[in-house]
């Protein structure tokens, strides 16, 4: 594995791009999780229309909910990819060489789901006909589909004694890269239905959200309050069970299953299930969702923790990687990322969270307009510096 190393090394200290790795794919899956709860739930209240006009409303504000998360979670999905690629590249190369036809069928199949729910989208309506639920049907099975792909790819990196096997089973070699090798049901089950209490926290906010609209039915919000109130409890407490599965299925020399982390996220699950139990009026708000993702934090350095505890004994560090400390690029990808994903992404943010909240024509407050301001004035800051880098770069390797 180190020989299978970039020998290029990396421009900063491991840990810099462990960090974010695990902090990008918290993002990551909580885009998931939304994405595929509101897909779920846009089904079932998409059947239930003839329970009354509230479903009806729920299944269309559902499908777009996931229309938009389903592009956010990939470009979200981006982050930690590349960021896995600079600490881990021998495992996730390697595994994605041995799955090759899954790792590019991953691409298709996310087209065709994308645009099936596109489809879904489109023709669900009021008047909609029963058989546009089936372009659903194919969307969500497809998403499902593209995370057992990103979770044998993940899990295959773990389990590098049994590469060999897998590339040239009985001594002959495989190259078709037709199987997906490994897979561990327990984690990918938690780790995707997740999404259960994941929609359900977001009703929950969905609500609250909209609580200060005039133009919106209060008794439609207290109708998803109350919906996302019960999925949420039983989607916490139901996901223990998984979870315990997991926890048991890990390998017991990694004495990885005496962690408290692991079993934090167990405890965490009960707390979060109980409070959901809660009477209606202590259950509301933001809260529920910001402790969810909580949860999908210490989810997020479980799996790191587990991928070190799984390599160590192979001999596998990442604080042995060679590093070759670049400041200029190292300083100007985090002033981007405070500068862009702070500012510019700040201002919309702050944009969409405002003017979703007015009835009607929204007009810009004082901090928006200063926002907006500010992030005009990055961005051209950030071209100028960028291109201005560049050119520099080129110019000083071309006269050397
Ligand atoms: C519907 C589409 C997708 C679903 C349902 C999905 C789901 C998942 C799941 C369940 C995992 C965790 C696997 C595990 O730890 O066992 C995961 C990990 C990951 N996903 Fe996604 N994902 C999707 C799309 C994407 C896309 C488009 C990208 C990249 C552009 C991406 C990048 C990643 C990365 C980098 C990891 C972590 C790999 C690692 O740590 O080794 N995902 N995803």
């Amino acid at each position: 594995m180190n020989a299978m190393r970039d020998p290029a090394g990396i421009p900063a200290p491991p840990f810099v791009f462990q960090a974010l790795m695990v902090i990008t794919w918290a993002f990551h899956i909580a885009f998931v999780h939304l994405s595929m709860g509101a897909a779920g739930l846009a089904i079932y209240a998409f059947h239930s229309r003839s329970r009354g006009a509230h479903w009806t409303r729920l299944s269309m504000a559902m499908t777009k909910v996931a229309k938009v998360g389903v592009s956010l979670l990939i470009v979200l999905g981006v982050a930690p990819l590349l960021f896995t690629q600079v600490i881990y590249d021998p495992q996730w190369y390697t595994s994605n060489v041995l799955s090759g036809r899954w790792a590019l069928a991953f691409i298709f199949t996310l087209l065709v789901a994308y645009c099936s729910w596109y489809v879904f989208y489109a023709s669900n309506h009021e008047h909609a006909k029963r058989r546009a639920g089936c372009y659903a049907w194919i969307a969500l099975l497809l998403f499902c589909v593209d995370g057992l792909i990103m979770h044998a790819l993940s899990y295959q990196a773990l389990l590098p004694e049994k590469w060999m096997n897998w590339y040239a089973p009985g001594g002959v070699v495989d190259t078709r890269g037709a199987a997906l090798h490994a897979i561990e049901w327990a984690r990918y089950v938690l780790i995707m239905g997740l999404s259960v209490p994941a929609i359900g926290v977001f009703l929950i906010a969905y609500a609250h959200y909209f609580s200060v609209r005039g133009d919106r039915d209060v008794r439609y919000l207290a109708f998803a309050r109350e919906l996302g109130r019960q999925i949420a409890q039983w989607g916490f407490l139901f996901s223990i069970v998984p979870m315990l599965a997991w926890q048991f299925d890990l390998p017991p020399a990694s004495g990885l299953e005496l962690l408290p982390l692991g079993w934090s996220i167990v405890g965490a699950l009960a707390i979060m299930g109980a409070w959901m139990r809660l009477p209606g009026s202590s259950v509301q708000g933001y809260l529920p969702m910001t402790a969810n993702f909580g949860i999908v934090s210490l989810l997020a350095v479980w799996r790191e923790v587990i991928r070190m505890r799984y390599l160590k004994p192979l001999g596998y560090d990442i604080h042995s990687y060679t590093v070759h400390p670049d400041a200029p690029s190292m300083l100007l990808f985090f002033l981007t990322l405070a500068g862009i994903g702070g500012v510019v992404g700040g201002l919309y943010l702050t944009l969409l969270y405002r003017s979703g909240r007015v009835a009607g024509r929204y007009t810009a407050e004082p901090l928006v307009r200063y926002l907006a301001r500010g992030a005009l004035s990055v961005l051209g800051v950030w071209i100028t510096a960028f291109l201005a880098y560049g050119v520099v770069i080129s110019l000083r390797d071309s006269f050397n």
